[in-house]
């Protein structure tokens, strides 16, 4: 898994630490037991939020979320080529709703349950190799589109004091994603040949949700890298107690 964050760090350097989040931006009191009811619409309501970059955070916008190149390496089992994405743009977050968000004080862990019911992925791909028992290769563009798609992110935090007060950074994170269905085209399969195009794609469609897990690890650490990089850019700025309350 090769990933480029550059452009998502670019606007970092306009931003420094000690800055505030935007007011709209509900805040749950951690060490009260109420916040398990808060954090997850504080959570999702901030999500939403996010649809435009965020300048004194230093915040890119999340929806759509622009990533220029992505590599997934090869499953094991029926997925026999890297996939190679550009100009990435994930997208469906605004939509995103959040069943669960358990803060443990003590631990420093945050676990989230959240489903966006239409995840978007369009690109650019190239691909080369085998898919089951069939070649595939091809350039072009393409989307996926993951229904009823589960994140579930785990958060492991530390802890440092900076001008007087306390910030988190992440040390560790974890994602798990399911989803219920998946759609997907890929434009110019085999240079153009609709034949094999469509025989690949039939073979993909059915099998797509057991072709998916076979790789899904490479995605989970990808998307997983590139969550835990947006939480920390608030984080890195903001005192956790003006994060949280
Ligand atoms: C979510 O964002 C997309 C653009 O990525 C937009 O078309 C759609 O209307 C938005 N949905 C909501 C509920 O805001
Ligand atoms: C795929 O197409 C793009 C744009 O036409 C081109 O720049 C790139 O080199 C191609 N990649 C391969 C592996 O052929």
């Amino acid at each position: 898994m090769k990933l480029l964050l550059t452009t998502l760090c670019a606007c970092l350097l306009a931003a420094s630490f000690g800055s505030k989040l935007p007011s709209t931006f509900k805040k749950c009191n951690l060490k009260q037991t109420s916040s398990r009811l808060c954090l997850p619409t504080a959570i999702e309501s901030a999500i939403k939020q996010m649809d435009h970059p965020i300048k004194n955070l230093g915040l890119v916008r999340l929806e759509p979320l622009l990533i220029p190149s992505l590599i997934i390496d090869a499953g094991s089992q029926y997925v026999g080529t890297k996939q190679i994405f550009k100009n990435l743009k994930l997208s469906g977050f605004n939509e995103t709703s959040c069943s669960k968000a358990d803060f443990n004080y003590n631990e420093k862990t945050l676990n989230l349950d959240c489903v966006v019911p239409n995840f978007r992925m369009d690109f650019n791909y190239e691909l080369r190799g085998q898919v089951m028992t069939m070649s595939i290769y091809g350039n072009g563009t393409g989307w996926l589109n993951f229904h009823d798609n589960q994140f579930g992110l785990t958060f492991k935090f530390g802890e440092y004091e900076k001008d007087g007060q306390t910030y988190f950074n992440i040390v560790h994170q974890q994602l798990k994603m399911q989803a219920k269905d998946i759609d997907f085209d890929l434009q110019n399969l085999f240079d153009g040949d609709e034949k094999s195009a469509a025989q690949v794609k039939r073979l993909i469609k059915e099998n797509v949700l057991e072709i998916f897990d076979d790789v899904k690890p490479g995605y989970e650490e990808a998307f997983g890298k590139i969550f835990a990089y947006i939480f920390e850019t608030i984080l890195e700025k903001v005192p956790v107690f003006d994060i949280f309350g």
